[in-house]
């Protein structure tokens, strides 16, 4: 892919209005999620619900890629489609998780380090020619006692950028994810400064390994309150400090900023990215979303499992996205959530 290519691909990921749907839940992330509403993660049933989000008519006027998982990239619809055809053909880009999930760092009790730097040159290679068009990696920072340290952030940080060279080596878009936890009971203060110095660190790094801004997506969390903690910023706040913090840390030159969603509800997800795009218009780069749960969460409920709710669980999911679309214009109501 030239140049040109990757720069069109990462402004059409983050378009006026539309954002990305993250399905690349691993093995035992699926399990969990199944686990949920009862059904086994099997083969099948990992097919059949990705089979739901991946054709669910409309989508691709909110939705401008997806990320799957490995196995995804290898499924087909129904109908025998692969599934990276299948989201071409509706003007959807498909996207792949090629980290290999986050693993104890040694020497730092309670951090984790994300591993799969190994092969990635080819394995990138083959996800090129299997459709994607960008590839995301997800660094975890945990918030603790005494924790984060530098030599866990640096030694994510570092990794990130590697990954980040070799896509667009590749003709690849990285989605570049740094995603500090919200489990804990810290406060939104708290959040605040280990996000700063991630993507401090994080942008100092890709730097470093000479990657190139205009072609990178940066993803991220939303700088909000540790969900223990007793006193919970309001939807103002987050948007405020979530908005300084990137100001402070990001190049204007990035194309578009989308947000995780990490374990916030969906609507409170969508009130958050609201509230930053109503209150601030004139960002260097477009804010959007990049959610798993909290774009999915009631399709699922929804679905069951059962063939029959799938129309259901389908209306469910693009009820969801076509909210968050408005909330990338800072013109979502709530008003919009008792219309279903
Ligand atoms: P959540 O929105 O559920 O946090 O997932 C997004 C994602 O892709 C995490 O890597």
């Amino acid at each position: 892919m030239s140049a040109q290519e990757l720069e069109k691909t990462a402004q059409a990921m983050v378009a006026k209005g539309k954002g990305i749907l993250a399905i690349d839940e691993s093995f035992p992330t699926i399990k969990k999620r199944f686990d949920n509403i009862t059904i086994e993660s099997t083969e099948g049933n990992r097919r059949a619900y990705r089979d739901l989000l991946i054709t669910n008519p409309g989508g691709a006027e909110y939705i401008s890629g997806m990320i799957l998982f490995d196995e995804t990239m290898r499924q087909n619809t129904a109908d025998g489609t692969p599934f990276p055809e299948a989201l071409i053909k509706q003007g959807i880009m498909p996207g792949i998780k090629v980290d290999a999930g986050a693993k104890d760092l040694a020497g730092h009790s309670g951090e984790k380090i994300t591993e799969g730097l190994d092969g990635l040159r080819d394995r990138l290679a083959e996800y090129r020619k299997l459709g994607a068009k960008f590839a995301k990696w997800r660094a975890v920072i945990t918030i603790g006692d005494g924790i984060p340290g530098t030599g866990c952030i640096e030694a994510n940080a570092h990794a990130l950028a590697r990954y980040a060279a070799l896509c667009q080596e590749a003709g690849i878009v990285p989605m570049v994810e740094p995603e500090v936890l919200m489990d804990a009971d810290n406060t939104i203060d708290r959040c605040y400064e280990v996000t700063e110095i991630t993507l401090n660190t994080v942008f100092n790094q890709l730097y470093r390994q000479r990657v190139t801004i205009e072609h990178t997506i940066l993803k991220t969390n939303m700088v909000i309150s540790g969900k223990k903690c007793k006193t919970q910023a309001g939807i103002q706040e987050v948007a405020d400090k979530t908005v300084r913090c990137l100001l402070r840390t990001v190049p204007a030159a990035l194309p578009g900023i989308v947000f995780l969603s990490g374990g916030q509800s969906s609507q409170l997800a969508t009130a958050h990215l609201n509230a930053m795009n109503k209150m601030h218009p004139h960002l260097p780069w477009p804010l959007s979303f990049s959610y798993g749960r909290a774009l999915q969460d009631d399709c699922l409920k929804t679905w069951a499992g059962k063939s029959e709710n799938l129309a259901a669980a389908q209306a469910a999911l693009l009820h969801r996205e076509k909210c968050n679309s408005l909330a990338c214009l800072g013109e979502y109501t709530d008003k919009m959530e008792q219309a279903v």
